[in-house]
């Protein structure tokens, strides 16, 4: 299928570039939960080592929710948004009293955990669970929105359902985890918001914003 040659080649390219990461290498839950409100609006670079302090203070999510709330902030320190840190410290205790220290296995009863929304879920979801959803973040909206030509503002709410449904489909039955950590890592290393690497890129022939002269103007975002 055409949705093939775009899952392949990431893969392949993924195969080469890929970063090894610590939450790339568990299929746990809790620590992909972890790595994943850790990095939302931080940098790899910066949230590595908050990740690393985290799974050693509190290995397990039964300590996390048993943990003083400001011992978890003093840890969070640096970060910054710390709204992020009293919602996860909220979110350990409910798994732990609600769901008996088990984090539910799918993106639907995911999703109804307080903090955790539709990115979030996904990556859960995708990575400890091999469900066959997107997760969709600014990188795979710029991806999507460049090798297929969508034009919609990637601002506006409803656009998500778009590129949502597109990227559900693009998803290999066979490597939900590894295909959606292979297009994440495309978008932050070689289809980059500045400069993008279009001369060693391999969807380059495919591409629609690289053949119609359009890579600067894709994803269009709003500034509302
Ligand atoms: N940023 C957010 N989630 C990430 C992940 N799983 N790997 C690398 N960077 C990320």
């Amino acid at each position: 299928s055409a949705h093939a040659h775009f899952a392949n080649p990431l893969l392949r390219w993924y195969g080469q570039h890929r970063r090894p990461l610590p939450w790339r290498d568990t299929t746990n839950p809790y620590y992909i939960w972890l790595s994943e409100v850790i990095l939302q609006q931080t940098r790899v670079a910066q949230g590595l080592p908050y990740y690393q302090k985290f799974v050693a203070a509190y290995p397990t999510v039964e300590e996390l929710a048993a943990a003083p709330e400001d011992e978890v902030l003093r840890l969070w320190q640096g970060l910054g948004y710390y709204s992020r840190a009293r919602n996860m410290h909220h979110t350990a205790q409910v798994v732990v009293e609600q769901y008996g220290g088990k984090f539910p296995d799918s993106y639907t009863e995911l999703i109804k955990l307080k903090g955790v929304g539709s990115y979030t879920a996904a990556a859960i979801a995708a990575f400890a669970f091999q469900e066959q959803v997107a997760v969709l973040d600014g990188n795979v909206f710029r991806v999507l929105a460049r090798v297929f030509g969508i034009a919609d503002d990637i601002a506006a709410p409803t656009s998500r359902k778009v590129f949502q449904k597109l990227a559900d489909e693009l998803v290999p039955a066979h490597a939900p985890d590894t295909y959606n950590q292979a297009i994440m890592e495309f978008g932050a290393i070689q289809c980059t918001p500045v400069m993008p690497d279009c001369l060693f890129c391999p969807l380059q022939q495919s591409c629609f914003a690289f053949n119609h002269g359009m890579v600067q103007e894709l994803p269009v975002k709003s500034k509302a």
